[in-house]
């Protein structure tokens, strides 16, 4: 047992400035903080000693750590009072200090009897407690021989001192404690040495270098299990901290695959300091890390991390102004550290989807620091991190022939007997270390091996012997040899993952075992705080631990671990539901795992869409399992499979095929409109985005009718935004007018009525029925699209930015708005909003705006600015497949730019084939007037007369036959008309058709046109 002395500092102004009340006071809250340390980390009775405490560990409870957990309580106890001490010093102006000294012994069971020591008990060990105690320095605390010699492998401890103490005249040695040692360094772990890997650390040896004058990398280590890779890391850790970096470990795991955000949060909770804290003193450490950063950031930070405060409320912006502020964040705090870092990420194969894409956009700033990124991976990951963009890779080969024997030598010792099992082994491992070392265990295990460490003998004649053939076959027999509950320990552990803490078992009613298996090396002990954690010696271990149990024993561990992880942080549950839903998967509850995963897409929905699709995914693949007399099948299956047709453009997903057509076939039998309705609308974004506009607007009026017939005003309401864009997109207007008049009726007074999908359907209704309006020639579009925007303003940043972007991409280009200063001015306010808080659909959007309204400036330099936004967001478009609808109209402004500096031809022919890709719909497109104004403008500039047949076939293909009297079509047909009569010389007919020209746009109140017809009258005056 260990005995803990705590003692005050009795210096002479104390005793001068308290007064005995106040003492007693301090000495009260002194003690029973301390008391309460000592019974967290486990220790027994605690003595009051009137200046002071004694407390025993490891007894009258015998604990194998009790060295250690008073080393832990020590501190913490000196923690406690440096606390207390601010306080007094503060208030009474006095200095507080306590001394602790730490001594190990055996005391003699009687002492005990009692129940109670009494101080005044002299037993050697207490005695020679206190005699540390009273040479420990005034904050410090100070071991025995006997103490230190228990924890030095797992603390930090000063270099011995030789002290005199009261009674002996001989100097005893003692060691101050300085810290508990590195939970990442496999404490205690006894490895043979590094056998070859020389090009391998030489290699990382120089990107260390690299990395040092201010040239990080990113390093992949890959090779199979077992090859190597963590040891590699390990040495490159410890290289890297004796050189001055700061280490960082982070570790995926194969059953956290399907859990969001886990990796990466732990990464950056271990990059902040603030791993392993409670969730408010995480918080206060965080601030501390990053003092200034904005207020939200910091909330979306928290978030991230799992520590926020879940009485605060999270900024409502989308996933993806989420994932680009954190990314900007993360990287400018990356970027300012100017102190080296190693950070290092552990079977990355094993990595969560949302960490992997995320840690991949993060380590592009890598090489401007001074860190290192270390990935290991087996050969079958080929994941983003695999790809980034300058990354190296190191290749773990297996060991040579004589690297295996040298590891094999130093693993079993030079006797003779050794020598042919020796080479069996060599020949069975076929270079892979932790083969060699699992089949040593295992004929240690078996007897076949007798002796130390090193010093192996072998009595058994290896002809007769059997040996594993495989890596999983040693690690089974090994398990086989544990005790029942030992290998019970194992089995549940095996459920919580590689690494577990002692705190679950328990929780899972195990009465856990772990000498048994850290003394089997089949696990490490890893965190050494009261609840101690352990890890897997290998993950192989851990899988081969977890399959060969019964899968009906499996179950019961899952199902009670899911229940553990839910009672255990009840605050959390949103956050952990993806990990209950796997849990209860594994158990084989079908019912509840569902409802899990369709609880954990939820929370995912304002945090990541890939990963909310994921779950829904998962929630379909259960519900698709159940069997068909099960009364919830249908409603289940239909439920997921909505969602994910009503998001999956979001991510790219094509839904055209059979997962839409099976939901429709569902919601048929179940006579689920609704489901169906909002499932339709997901497609119709499908079909729009990529520019199968005839489809898009075909299906929008089926599910405008489908919905309207459902008199749900909520849905028809909440279903608008994607309906109307396809039929926007259409030139629909007739359609578009009486939507949106729905709309408005429906709404009321409320701009957020039917907000589902999108924060102001009002105000997009707004916006739609002011384009309509101006498309047909009705008065009012000018209110309309004012208002638009206003209340998209006053309900959210998204819904400002859809109606910013539809009423600018809508009406510049086609000569309904004017490009002014002001309207500029608008759309960049606009970009800013979006940028902060919309998604990244929103900001193409905004950008296409601006792009379209500065290509329509005068200034070079603004349209310079133009085209290159426009050239941007095009590929984005292209890359991202959406908006793909707007590709002809941004292909001919881009074009027009290229013919204003003179290359006329070329521009003339991307701007006919961008017509024509116009045109393939029909001839009523959004867009239609404005590119073929474009196109007959250029035409007629650069080939003049010659071009005239050109552009007349242009405008007949505009006039497309029909005769509706669309006033935006009229309009342009007379401005084109116009120009082509100038360029035929036909002034008579020009002049009136001018005059006529500029009439209309006055009418209407188109400002472009108007700019347009009164330059004409210009240029001809
Ligand atoms: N080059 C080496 N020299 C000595 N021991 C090694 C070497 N490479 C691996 N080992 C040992 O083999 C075991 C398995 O290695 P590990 O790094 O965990 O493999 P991996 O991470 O590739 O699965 C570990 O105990 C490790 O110490
Ligand atoms: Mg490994």
């Amino acid at each position: 047992m260990t005995v803990l002395f705590a003692d005050v500092v009795r210096s002479m102004d104390i005793a001068a400035v308290l007064d005995v009340e106040r003492l007693r006071e301090i000495m009260t809250e002194l003690v029973e903080r301390s008391a309460a340390v000592v019974q967290r980390y486990g220790g027994g009775s605690v003595e009051y000693t009137g200046d002071g405490l004694m407390a025993l560990f490891g007894a009258p409870v015998a604990l194998e750590d009790h060295a250690f957990r008073a080393c832990l309580a020590a501190l913490a106890i000196q923690d406690e009072a440096c606390g207390l001490a601010t306080e007094v010093q503060r208030r009474d102006g006095v200095t507080l200090g306590l001394r602790v000294g730490l001594n190990s012994g055996r005391v003699i069971a009687g002492e005990f009897g009692s129940g109670s020591l009494g101080y005044a008990a002299t037993g050697e060990p207490i005695g020679f407690a206190k005699r540390m105690e009273s040479v420990a320095p005034p904050g410090g605390v100070m071991l025995s021989e006997s103490t230190a010699r228990l924890v030095e492998n797992s603390t930090q401890l000063s270099e011995p001192e030789w002290v005199h103490i009261k009674g002996t005249d001989e100097p005893v040695r003692a060691q101050r404690l300085v810290a508990i040692g590195a939970r990442e360094s496999h404490l205690g772990r006894a490895e043979a040495d590094l056998v070859g890997r020389h090009w391998e650390m030489g290699t990382l040896d120089a990107l260390m270098d690299r990395a040092l004058s201010g040239h990080g990398s990113v390093v992949n280590v890959v090779g199979p299990a077992g090859i190597g890779k963590s040891r590699v890391a390990r040495e490159v850790a410890g290289a890297a901290a004796r050189r001055g970096f700061e280490v960082f470990w982070t570790f995926c795991e194969s059953h956290a695959r399907d859990v969001p955000f886990g990796v990466l949060s732990q990464l950056l909770r271990v990059g902040s300091g603030v791993n392993n804290l409670d969730d408010e003193a995480a918080r206060d450490g965080l601030r501390v890390f990053v003092p200034d950063i904005d207020p939200q950031d910091r909330l979306l930070l928290e978030d991230l991390l799992g520590i926020a405060d879940p009485n605060v409320a999270l900024p409502q912006i989308d996933p993806d102004a989420r994932r680009r502020r954190l990314t900007a964040m993360i990287n400018s705090v990356t970027l300012a550290r100017s102190e080296p870092a190693l950070y290092i990420v552990e079977d990355a194969h094993w990595i969560d989807a949302v960490s992997e894409s995320m840690l991949a956009d993060l380590v592009t700033v890598i090489p401007r620091t001074p860190s290192l990124v270390l990935i290991t991976s087996r050969p079958e990951y080929d994941g983003e991190l695999k790809q980034v963009h300058g990354a190296q890779a190191i290749a773990l080969a297996p060991l040579d022939d004589s690297d295996t024997a040298t590891l094999l030598a130093a693993l079993l010792g030079s006797d003779p007997s050794v020598g042919a099992l020796s080479e069996i082994m060599a020949d069975r491992a076929a270079g892979n270390p932790f083969f060699a070392e699992e089949m040593v265990r295992e004929f240690v295990q078996r007897g076949v091996l007798t002796g130390e460490r090193g010093h192996y003998v072998c009595r058994t004649d290896v002809s007769e012997l059997s040996v594993p053939a495989t890596v999983q076959a040693a690690i089974e027999a090994r398990i086989d040899r544990l005790s029942a509950p030992g290998r019970q320990t194992l089995y549940a552990a095996s459920v919580i993952g590689a690494r577990f803490e002692s705190g679950l078992l328990t929780a899972l009613g195990i009465g856990a075992m772990f000498d048994e298996l850290l003394g089997a090396e089949l696990i490490d002990q890893v965190g050494f705080t009261a609840d101690a954690e352990f890890a897997f010696r290998h993950p192989l271990i851990r899988a081969v631990a977890y399959e060969s149990q019964l899968k009906s024993d499996r179950a019961q561990w899952h199902r009670r671990l899911a229940a553990a992880i839910e009672e255990s942080e009840p605050d959390s549950a949103d956050e952990n539901a993806a990990m209950i839903a796997e849990h209860l998967q594994a158990a084989g509850d079908l019912h509840a795992a569902y409802g899990w995963h369709m609880r954990a897409a939820t929370w995912a929905t304002n945090r990541d869409i890939s990963a909310a699709w994921r779950s829904w995914e998962r929630a379909r693949r259960i519900a698709d399992a159940l069997p068909d007399y099960d009364p919830e099948q249908l409603s289940m299956r239909i439920a997921p499979r909505t969602m994910l047709c009503g998001i999956a453009w979001r991510v790219h997903v094509n839904i055209v095929g059979d997962q839409f057509e099976e939901l429709r076939q569902l919601c048929n039998s179940a006579g689920d409109d609704a489901s169906l309705a909002i499932g339709m609308a997901g497609l119709v974004i499908d079909h729009a985005y990529h520019a199968r506009i005839r489809q898009a607007a075909t299906l929008a009026s089926e599910a405008w009718a489908l919905a309207e017939g459902l008199e749900d005003p909520n849905l028809t309401v909440g279903v608008f935004l994607p309906l109307i864009y396809a039929m926007i997109e259409c030139g629909e207007w007739h359609e578009v007018l009486r939507w949106s008049q729905q709309v408005i009726d429906l709404s009321g007074d409320d701009p957020s009525k039917g907000n589902i999908i999108f924060g102001s359907p009002l105000a997009v209704a707004h916006t739609a029925r002011g384009m309509a309006r101006y498309s047909m020639g009705r008065r009012g579009w000018r209110d309309d699209l004012r208002q638009g925007l206003s209340i998209g303003r006053s309900v959210d940043p998204l819904s400002y930015a859809a109606a910013n972007s539809f009423t600018y991409f809508g009406g510049i280009p086609t000569g309904v708005l004017r490009p002014s200063d002001s309207v500029i001015r608008e759309i960049e306010d606009a970009l800013q909003i979006a940028e902060r808080s919309g998604d990244d659909l929103a900001v193409a959007n905004v950008r296409m705006a601006l792009g379209v309204a500065l290509a329509h400036r005068d200034t070079d330099a603004q349209r310079d600015r133009g085209q290159q936004l426009l050239a941007e967001v095009g590929d984005i478009f292209v890359r991202q497949e959406h908006n793909l609808a707007e590709l002809p109209i941004i292909h001919v402004l881009l074009a027009r730019e290229r013919s204003r500096r003179g290359d006329g031809d070329d521009a003339i022919d991307l701007m006919r084939s961008a017509v024509d890709q116009q045109f393939r719909d029909g001839p009523w497109l959004l867009w239609n007037a404005a590119v073929t104004g474009v196109l007959v403008e250029t035409l007629l500039e650069h080939r003049g007369p010659d071009g005239v047949a050109e552009a007349e076939a242009a405008i007949e293909r505009l006039t497309g036959g029909a005769d509706d009297g669309l006033a935006i079509r009229e309009i342009w047909l007379l401005r084109l008309r116009t120009l082509v009569a100038h360029t035929q010389g036909d002034s008579e007919t020009e002049v009136a058709l001018r005059h006529r020209y500029h009439e209309m746009a006055q009418s209407l109140g188109y400002e472009g046109h108007l700019d347009w017809a009164e330059a004409m009258e210009q240029a001809r005056a």
